[in-house]
C-alpha cells in the first residue's frame, strides 16, 4: 500500500473504531471519508448496527453499493458522530473543506453531529488556513458574477471552479467560486463577511465545529482535540 493511503486508513480505523453499535454516523465525502466509509460497512458486516447520512451524492452511492443502511431524504436532528476529510486546519481545529465541492451539504451534516471528527494523513499539518488553499465558496449560478465582485472588494481573488470548460456544478446545482484570500487572519471575520453577501449559499470554513483531528502517520495516529 503507498504510504499516503496508508495514513489515511490508520486515521480513518482510529475514527471507526470510536462507533458503537446503534450510532447514527455522518459520511463525509473525499478520499480519506470514502475510507471510513468502508471501514463502518466491514464494521456494519460484523453485526454493528449503523445508520449512515452521506454527505454527497458520490458518498451515499458508494454507501449504498456497501449495503449501509441510511437515511438520505433529509438530515436528521442528531447525528451521533460525523467523519470526514479537509483540506486545510489551523492549530484551532479550524477548517477549510469543499476541495470535492460537497461543503454544503458536509457542513449541514456536520452541524447536526455531537462530534466531528477530521481524518487527514501527515501530508496536512496545522497551519494558518488560507496559506496553502483556496476557499471554497458556494454560490447560486445566478449571482455568481455580482459575488465574485464583492468577494474581490474583500482583497480577495475569486475564480469559477471549472470541470471540462464547464462551471463545476455541486449537488444542489450550484457554483463553486475558489477564493485566494492569501492567509486568513481573522476566520471568523471573514466568515460574516462572507456570509452577508446575497448569493452566497455557504463557505467552506468550518469554525470551532470539530472535535479531533486525526492524524494519520507512519505507524501511528496523531490525535488533535478542541481545547
Ligand atoms: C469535499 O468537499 C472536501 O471537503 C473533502 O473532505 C476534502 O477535500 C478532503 O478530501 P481528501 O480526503 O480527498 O483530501
Amino acid at each position: 500500500m503507498d504510504q499516503v493511503l496508508h495514513e489515511k486508513t490508520l486515521a480513518a480505523s482510529s475514527a471507526v473504531s470510536q462507533i458503537t453499535s446503534g450510532m447514527v454516523i455522518g459520511l463525509g465525502s473525499g478520499s480519506t471519508a470514502e475510507i471510513a466509509v468502508k471501514l463502518i460497512a466491514k464494521k456494519i458486516k460484523s453485526g454493528a448496527k449503523i445508520t449512515g447520512v452521506p454527505s454527497s451524492i458520490s458518498t451515499k452511492k458508494l454507501a449504498e453499493s456497501l449495503n449501509i443502511p441510511m437515511i438520505t431524504d433529509t438530515v436528521p436532528e442528531r447525528i451521533d458522530i460525523t467523519i470526514d476529510g479537509a483540506d486545510e486546519f489551523d492549530e484551532n481545529l479550524n477548517l477549510i473543506k469543499g476541495g470535492g465541492g460537497a461543503l454544503l451539504h458536509e457542513k449541514i451534516v456536520a452541524s447536526a453531529s455531537d462530534k466531528l471528527i477530521i481524518i487527514v494523513d501527515s501530508r496536512k499539518t496545522a497551519r494558518p488556513l488560507g496559506s496553502s488553499f483556496h476557499l471554497p465558496v458556494e454560490v447560486i449560478p445566478y449571482a455568481h458574477v455580482v459575488v465574485a465582485k464583492k468577494i474581490k472588494e474583500l482583497a480577495a481573488t475569486p475564480k469559477l471552479r471549472m470541470v471540462k470548460s464547464k462551471p463545476f456544478v455541486s449537488d444542489e446545482g450550484n457554483y463553486i467560486l475558489d477564493c485566494d484570500f492569501g492567509t486568513i487572519s481573522d476566520v471568523q471575520h471573514l466568515a460574516n463577511a462572507l456570509s452577508k453577501i446575497a448569493g452566497v449559499v455557504e463557505h467552506g470554513l468550518f469554525i470551532a465545529m470539530t472535535e479531533t483531528i486525526i492524524i494519520g502517520s507512519e505507524e501511528t495516529v496523531r490525535k488533535l482535540h478542541r481545547k
